[in-house]
């Protein structure tokens, strides 16, 4: 087979074959298929799009590239996981692992770092002194055993063609695609040996999915792949026109998912995050037979989540992966953001929002940054809210002296308007 042919048959619109999706895909990490060919694949992917027959293929192409986690350690215990899709403040995974674990699942959490706008919740994580997420394979297993859910990095050998993939596809504008995500979430889903997968596909402004149509094309994708692989993936899709509960940043958020995890909050965007989060967990727990339908779930989390048995977990998996809980984690000094003028909030700026985040080194530019945790903001107003001129709208969190420099900006991120705007739903 002939590379260049490959390449030209993706490119004037045609399917590609088994065989040759895994030739591509085996030659691309063996080195018979360079960089450049494959980021002329995945812009021709990009372009021309794949059918679910090619994109399961590819999922599974890259599944094969590397090792899969050992199911041996759970037993007959189920393994269950969630995907994000990403976006501003989504702090859920530290909330889901320890409240599933809670309710007798495995939750073998192999999770990313924040790239752009995107946080990750290993940054997340690492705010808390000492947490590792570089755990070996004997000691994630250990930490599975004893907690019930891990959330680590992928190693070398999760899905190594995905993880080269992804390095080419963020440098040349071919993140944007619905088979290349779908494959790229599904590989790495699939080596965790899971029995049920539910994903978080987010919608909006601060989203890879600008609109609803896209939103639902991704979540068929995803559940469709996934379960021509043999892994049982239901997806819900959720707003992201802005930031999810208030805080966004590292230890900023650790702290917002710890206050839900306490106690039950009386913030509305607060309640949010945990009604998400029960959702997600609800549709985990009736998959796997662990709950007899959604409202058996649903109640059966109100009780971890209020009887304190996730937040038990939470601290428990914390010390297992060597950090060092103290009850809450330091966060830089705090500026108010005042309303220009009386109205109700009709668009949050989360593109201006975000990068602002990252400016402040609370997010990366490019991978191998380092990152601030203490860094961060938190929004006080949600689309819809009526406010009144000189009313905190925002605080940012940074360094004094660096405070002037962004507070105009995010004063901007805020957009008024005088006629009553309707509240945005968690769940278009
Ligand atoms: N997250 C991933 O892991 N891969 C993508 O392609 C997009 C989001």
């Amino acid at each position: 087979m002939l590379t260049a042919n490959l390449l030209a048959k993706k490119r004037d619109g045609n399917a590609l074959r088994d065989d040759e999706i895994r030739f591509l895909i085996e030659g691309f990490c063996d080195g018979r298929v360079a960089d450049y060919q494959m980021s002329a694949f995945a812009m021709a992917v990009c372009v021309n799009g794949m059918s679910e027959r090619e994109t399961a293929t590819l999922t599974r192409a890259m599944l094969q590239s590397g090792d899969l986690l050992p199911r041996e350690v759970s037993g007959q215990t189920p393994r269950v996981d969630k995907h994000s899709t990403g976006g501003l403040g989504d702090k859920v995974s530290l909330i889901l692992a320890p409240l599933l674990a809670a309710c007798d699942v495995h939750v073998p959490m192999v999770s990313g770092r924040g790239l752009g706008l995107t946080g990750g919740t290993l940054d997340k994580l690492e705010a808390i002194p000492g947490f590792r997420t570089d755990l070996s394979e004997q000691a994630s297993a250990a930490v599975l055993r004893q907690v019930g859910a891990f959330i680590i990095s992928a190693s070398e050998r999760i899905a190594p063609a995905d993880r080269r993939l992804y390095a080419l596809r963020d440098v040349t504008g071919t993140v944007e695609s619905i088979p290349l995500i779908t494959s790229s979430i599904l590989s790495k889903k699939l080596a965790a040996n899971l029995d049920a997968l539910v994903m978080d596909v987010k919608v909006g402004g601060a989203a890879f999915m600008k609109t609803l149509d896209d939103a639902r094309a991704l979540a068929r994708s995803i559940e469709n792949v996934g379960r021509a692989a043999g892994l049982p993936t239901r997806v819900l899709i959720s707003d992201m026109d802005q930031p999810l509960g208030k805080a966004i940043g590292n230890a900023i958020e650790v702290n917002e998912a710890v206050a839900i995890l306490e106690s039950q909050p009386s913030d509305p965007a607060l309640q949010g995050v945990r009604e998400l989060t029960v959702r997600l967990c609800a549709s985990l727990l009736t998959r796997v037979g662990v709950a007899t339908d959604l409202d058996d779930a649903t109640q059966r989390l109100g009780r971890a989540l209020d009887d304190g048995s996730a937040m038990e977990r939470f601290q428990a998996m914390v010390a297992a992966q060597g950090g060092r809980w103290t009850g809450e984690l330091d966060v830089a000094p705090g500026r108010a953001v005042q309303a220009e003028q009386d109205g109700y909030v009709r668009h949050l700026d989360c593109q201006r929002i975000g990068s602002t985040l990252v400016s402040l080194g609370g997010g990366r530019r490019k991978l191998g940054d380092s990152i601030d945790p203490a860094v961060g903001i938190r929004m006080q107003v949600r689309i819809g809210d009526r406010v009144e001129r000189g009313q905190p709208v925002l605080e940012l969190h940074c360094h004094a002296s660096r405070q002037n420099e962004y507070l105009e900006g995010l004063r901007k991120a805020v957009e008024i308007t005088e006629d009553p705007v309707p509240p945005r739903p968690l769940f278009p």
